[in-house]
């Protein structure tokens, strides 16, 4: 999967794309990102990529030309104008495992990272197939929130995650918080890992992390429960 990120930033993403599990993935060729800068794209005398808003008001927006042109620029490479465009926005859809899903069927995406007060109206509605929001909370600009996008999208590949680590995903996609976890020593600081996870009888681990898992979750995420599992479909509950 290629994702197309598209910034006035791109030296924010060295880091987290070299390193760990999505260091590996690109490295193993399962996905690859071509990072675009908007300002490169920019018709304007000293390579502006914002301007005043019409109408007053505080901060600066992005114009449309040099997104509109590196949008353009990224379909004409890639030599398929229906590649989806996704603009990383707190007034977008609420980003969830399920829409990751979606998003990971397609082999090509475009990342819109916004900065300063947003972008001209103009190429949201023109250029914009998706406006995705990562939670309720402002960013300084969407870079982070396309890190988390691809993140969650790329471990979802095939071969990015260990075997292992794909059997975790599997009791997470039912809509159920985690159940705690322990590891060596079998007492630390005076807490004793449960009984039940020494004795070896797997039947009863199962059914206690099952108990667990649904009683976290009934704690802690109410909402979630009941809610259509990431495999059923992206709908929003
Ligand atoms: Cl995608 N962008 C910004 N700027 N703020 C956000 C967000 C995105 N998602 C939540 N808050």
């Amino acid at each position: 999967m290629r994702f197309h990120i598209l910034t006035i930033f791109p030296e924010m993403f060295s880091g987290f794309l070299s390193c760990s599990i999505i260091g590996r993935a690109v490295e193993k060729g399962l996905i690859s990102v071509e990072l675009v800068n908007i300002r490169d794209y920019s018709e304007s005398k000293h390579r502006n990529t914002d301007d005043y808003p019409f109408g007053g008001g505080a901060g600066m927006l992005m114009m449309a030309q040099p997104i509109a042109s590196a949008i353009k620029a990224v379909k004409a490479s890639v030599g398929d104008d229906g590649i989806p465009v996704i603009y990383l926005s707190p007034k977008g859809t609420v980003f969830r495992q399920a829409v990751a899903q979606s998003i990971s069927a397609y082999s090509d995406v475009i990342l819109l990272c916004g900065h300063y007060e947003g972008i001209d109206q103009r190429v949201i509605d023109k250029y914009v197939d998706m406006e995705l929001s990562i939670g309720d909370y402002v960013l300084t600009g969407g870079e982070v929130a396309a890190m988390v996008v691809i993140d969650s999208v790329s471990r979802l590949i095939p071969g990015t995650l260990g075997s292992s680590q794909s059997a975790i995903d599997e009791s997470f996609s039912d809509n159920n918080l985690e159940y705690p976890q322990y590891t060596r020593p079998r007492v630390f600081e005076g807490m004793a890992v449960p009984d039940v996870l020494l004795n070896g009888n797997h039947a009863e681990i199962l059914k206690w992390r099952t108990e667990q898992s649904k009683a976290l979750t009934m704690l802690r995420r109410p909402d979630l429960i009941g809610r259509d599992t990431v495999l059923k479909g992206d709908e929003q509950a």
